[in-house]
């Protein structure tokens, strides 16, 4: 067991988790925690080459095991120089998607082994599961309008907004991914918590930190270290 807070973001396309897992970082750190902001597939520097493979509309035929295995060997580098090193310090990881994506996209939405899958994300991860894990829940549509909206204020000149290989699969992929991370979620209740984000940015950042206080007791602000 780690002495610090494990807490990742997960949900549909365009639900929130990066806007949700910033402003968590941001308060945390305002708080006065030692607290690190990551992300999957990437967050190292041998992570983020690897997703820039997956992302690639160009590589339409990447064989879903290799899909698997890149996402897998970029949690295993993440794991291991960054998210292991920073909780055995009593730290706090805010990590936007996790290993829950795998079951929910390649398991439920591909279709892939869940045992198989199980194995892989094993040998990634070392069995280091998240010790809270916020599910944003929206319409698949909803979230997919988000991102198309961002794409077009991006190419009339606003904020950069991406729209990649996995965000262009079809409406009945990214159903079956929900329905995944709603089996997900029945499977270990006390680690999720869900919240409808069909809401305001503010209002669900607040939910979201209201969630997170109760376990920061065990975390040692800095200034007091
Ligand atoms: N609560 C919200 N209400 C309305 N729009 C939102 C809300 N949260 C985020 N957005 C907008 O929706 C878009 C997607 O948000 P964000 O990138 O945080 O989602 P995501 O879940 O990380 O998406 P992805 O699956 O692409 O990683 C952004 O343009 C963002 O500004
Ligand atoms: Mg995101």
């Amino acid at each position: 067991m780690h002495r610090g807070l494990f807490i990742t973001f997960e949900g549909p396309e365009g639900a929130g988790k990066s806007t949700q897992a910033r402003r968590l970082y941001e308060r945390l750190q305002a708080a006065g925690y030692p607290v690190i902001l990551t992300r999957e597939p990437g967050g190292t520097r041998i992570g983020e080459l690897i997703r820039r493979i997956l992302i690639d509309l160009r590589h339409t035929e990447m064989a879903p095991t290799t899909e698997i295995l890149l996402f897998s060997a970029a949690r295993a580098q993440l794991v291991s120089e960054l998210i292991r090193p920073y909780l055995a310090t009593g730290g706090i990881v805010v990590c936007d998607r996790y290993a829950d994506s795998t079951f929910a996209y390649q398991g439920y939405g591909l279709g892939r082994d869940l045992e198989e899958l199980r194995v892989i994300t094993e040998v990634a991860t070392g069995g280091l599961k998240p010790d809270l894990t916020f599910y944003l829940q929206i319409d698949v549509e909803i979230g997919l309008q988000r991102k198309q909206h961002a794409r077009e204020r991006s190419e009339r000149g606003g904020q950069p907004a991406e729209w990649n290989r996995l965000d262009a699969r079809d409406l009945a992929y990214h159903r079956r991914v929900m329905h995944g991370f709603v089996e997900l979620m029945k499977q270990e209740p006390e680690r999720w918590h869900a919240l409808d984000a069909d809401q305001p940015v503010d209002e669900l950042a607040e939910q979201i930190w209201h969630a997170v206080m109760p376990l920061l007791d065990r975390i040692t602000p800095l200034a007091t270290r």
